[in-house]
């Protein structure tokens, strides 16, 4: 009798971000396709610090189970620049700690969705979370997101229609790198507050603002309806896998409880090692220094684009991220771009798999990883490649484009 899967387990869409890291990893390959932050900025020297101080002065105590909900002294501090920079109030109480902030989606949908239930998805949005919701079988409900935001009147219908859960990443979203606007931010919260359905707001970008945070928190304005996600993922270093979530007061004993039961605690060696980086390091003046430096990449960046791509092409310029969204002529198969990039060693996203429907003209491109050579060579790759797939048209006018998303 052969073994078989659960239902939900064979469920779980497919990650197409984790089989391109594979592709990208390969000799002579040079990417732009995964949402890695750039190794050369992580902090190796204060990191080994304060790992060497955390080991030396707290023992086996720094290698011991701890709370299931994190490591007290951290979560303090997060629910103080909650206070003091997110515009709401939280104690520690309120912030549960879980490895990345990818786990946070795994919990959530643990905690709310049964199979069959509805969530809402932004369209395009954030494949990693929306894989990770649908190893629990919900109907999802793709609401459109552009320049502004999250289309409001899609998302009242969704929620109209029983939505249980709306995932959100209103800070220069992954994967479009485009914010949402203070109207759609308090058209969202006046959505959610009340209606049964929980926001999911993803702050995984919202310390990477280049000239400050893009704009206020939802989880201000509808707190109790509101759960927000954070991580060290992007700012300090990913392979510490810390992120965390805060909650209402309501939602504190369940989530403490499934937590539990999921991963009996998260790595809270790296949290100590984290918070110890923290109180001696100024958060602010370190973000200043990785918030210029991806604003100088991102304009490196876009000035190869122009050099390189045809006039065809359509892209944004993100005022804070990892991520430019790339389109091509309406009609046009970016996926035959990301093959033809590929033969030329240039590894791109596609940017249809992170859609619920549409968007087979886009594509993810993330200026934050590679090199200035790498980005020299790989967009010139990169006009080659739309020049190949798209012939004449690689002529035609950008002006003639509808905005990118
Ligand atoms: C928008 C967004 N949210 C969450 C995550 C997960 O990050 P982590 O689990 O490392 O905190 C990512 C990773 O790329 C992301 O882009």
């Amino acid at each position: 009798m052969p073994h078989r899967f659960s239902k939900l387990a064979s469920g779980t869409m497919d990650s197409f971000i984790m089989s391109l890291v594979d592709v990208a990893a390969r000799p002579g390959m040079i990417s732009f396709s995964t949402g890695l932050p750039d190794n050369s900025l992580f902090d190796v020297e204060g990191l080994a610090a304060a790992s060497a101080e955390v080991l030396r002065e707290m023992r086996g105590d720094a290698l011991q189970y701890d709370s299931a909900t994190g490591y007290v002294p951290l979560r303090k501090r997060i629910a103080a620049r909650c206070r003091k920079e997110l515009g709401f109030d939280a104690g520690y109480e309120d912030v549960i700690m879980t490895n990345g902030s990818q786990e946070c989606f795994d919990l959530l949908a643990r905690m709310f969705l049964d199979p069959g239930d509805c969530m809402a998805v932004e369209n395009p949005g954030y494949l990693g979370a929306i894989q990770s919701f649908s190893a629990y079988g919900p109907e999802l409900l793709g609401v459109d997101v552009g320049p502004e935001g999250v289309d409001t009147g899609m998302l009242s219908e969704a929620v109209g229609s029983g939505a249980k859960l709306f995932y959100s990443i209103p800070n220069h979203q992954n994967p479009s790198g485009n914010s949402y606007s203070e109207r759609v931010r308090s058209e969202v919260a006046g959505i959610v507050r009340g209606s049964g359905c929980l926001l999911i707001e993803d702050d995984a970008y919202g310390e990477l603002g280049y000239s400050g945070r893009a704009g206020r928190t939802m989880k201000s304005m509808a707190p109790e309806d509101t759960v927000l996600t954070g991580s060290f993922s992007k700012t300090i270093a990913p392979g510490m896998r810390i992120g965390w979530m805060v909650v209402p007061e309501w939602m504190r004993a369940q989530a403490g409880k499934s937590l539990e039961a999921m991963s009996l605690q998260s790595g809270t060696l790296c949290q100590k090692i984290v918070d110890r980086f923290l109180e001696e390091h100024d958060y602010d003046l370190y973000l200043g220094r990785l918030r210029r430096a991806y604003s100088e990449k991102k304009d490196f960046f876009l000035d190869a684009m122009e050099d390189e791509l045809p006039d065809c092409m359509g892209w944004n310029d993100p005022k804070g991220g990892m991520f430019v969204w790339l389109t091509s002529p309406a009609g046009s198969d970016a996926m035959r771009i990301f093959d033809a990039a590929l033969e030329r060693k240039l590894v791109v996203m596609p940017g249809k798999p992170f859609h619920v429907r549409g968007g087979g003209n886009t594509l993810r491109l993330n200026f934050a990883t590679p090199s200035e050579d790498q980005i020299r060579v790989g967009m010139k790759a990169l006009g080659d490649a739309c020049r190949d797939v798209l012939g004449k048209r690689g002529d035609a006018s950008r002006a003639l484009l509808p905005p990118p998303l």
